[in-house]
């Protein structure tokens, strides 16, 4: 992903999430971002020990975190989303393992199936979703009695400046989509109308590991860029 020079005049679009993450897709894995590089290590940090569970991720995108889950031993694997340009990059990389896609119209079909999961993660998705209680709704039933429900967002000081996700297209053009600010308040209130208890919640600023595996985040070195919360049912 490009970012714009603060001196050039950009062109802005701004798009459904469908459209905008089949664009996307194309080189959502190539161009690094700050925001998912800082995603991918928290994660790894975050849940340390994922043998043997079964995990579903709303709004997979690529499949990048299933696959890192899977070759850390999780024993299934199961991904929705909404782009199949998204999805149509997981299918690729999950291929040999124990994974199941779902393409979906929306949040109500991606929880349709009849399975429980150990482990539900909805990493940079939520701030694209208007009705959060629904999707904490939806997630507790489908969630394992002890499992763990885990959400990671662009942090609240960051989109509380009107940054969301975006990217430039082939034209230079910056593509972003509709996203929802939220407290980290608001993440949690929700979540516990559902029955959900806060297991943890960590504000991410990049280290210098993150800034090694990832030049861009340097921009963030002294900011929260990031937003995990782990709930457990
Ligand atoms: C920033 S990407 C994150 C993808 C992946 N979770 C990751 O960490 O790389 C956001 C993803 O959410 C999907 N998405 C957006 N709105 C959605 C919705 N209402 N239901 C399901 N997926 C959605 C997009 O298609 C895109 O793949």
């Amino acid at each position: 992903m490009k970012q714009p020079s603060k001196t050039s005049a950009v062109s802005q679009k701004i798009l459904d999430s469908r459209s905008a993450y089949d664009q996307w897709a194309q080189s959502y894995d190539t161009h690094p971002n700050p925001t998912v590089a800082m995603a991918r290590i928290a994660l790894a940090r975050d849940l340390q020990h994922v043998e043997g569970l079964s995990v579903f991720e709303f709004g997979c995108g690529t499949g990048e975190n299933p696959y890192n889950l899977g070759c850390r031993g999780a024993a299934s694997l199961v991904g929705a989303d909404v782009s199949a340009g998204m999805l149509g990059r997981a299918r690729g990389k999950l291929d040999g393992m124990d994974a199941h896609l779902h393409h979906i119209n929306d949040m109500e079909t991606s929880f349709l199936m009849n399975e429980t999961f150990d482990l539900i993660m909805a990493i940079l998705v939520l701030e694209h979703v208007e009705n959060i209680d629904r999707f904490f709704q939806l997630a507790s039933h489908r969630v394992a009695e002890g499992g763990l429900i885990y959400v990671s967002e662009l942090h609240p000081v960051q989109s509380s400046m009107g940054i969301r996700a975006h990217f430039q297209d082939e034209e230079g053009i910056e593509i972003s989509t509709h996203s929802f600010h939220r407290t980290e308040n608001e993440f949690i209130a929700s979540a516990e109308r559902s029955g959900l208890r806060p297991d943890f919640i960590r504000s991410w600023t990049p280290d210098e590991e993150v800034i090694a595996a990832e030049p861009k985040t340097l921009k963030y070195k002294d900011q929260q860029l990031l937003l995990t919360m782990c709930f457990v049912k």
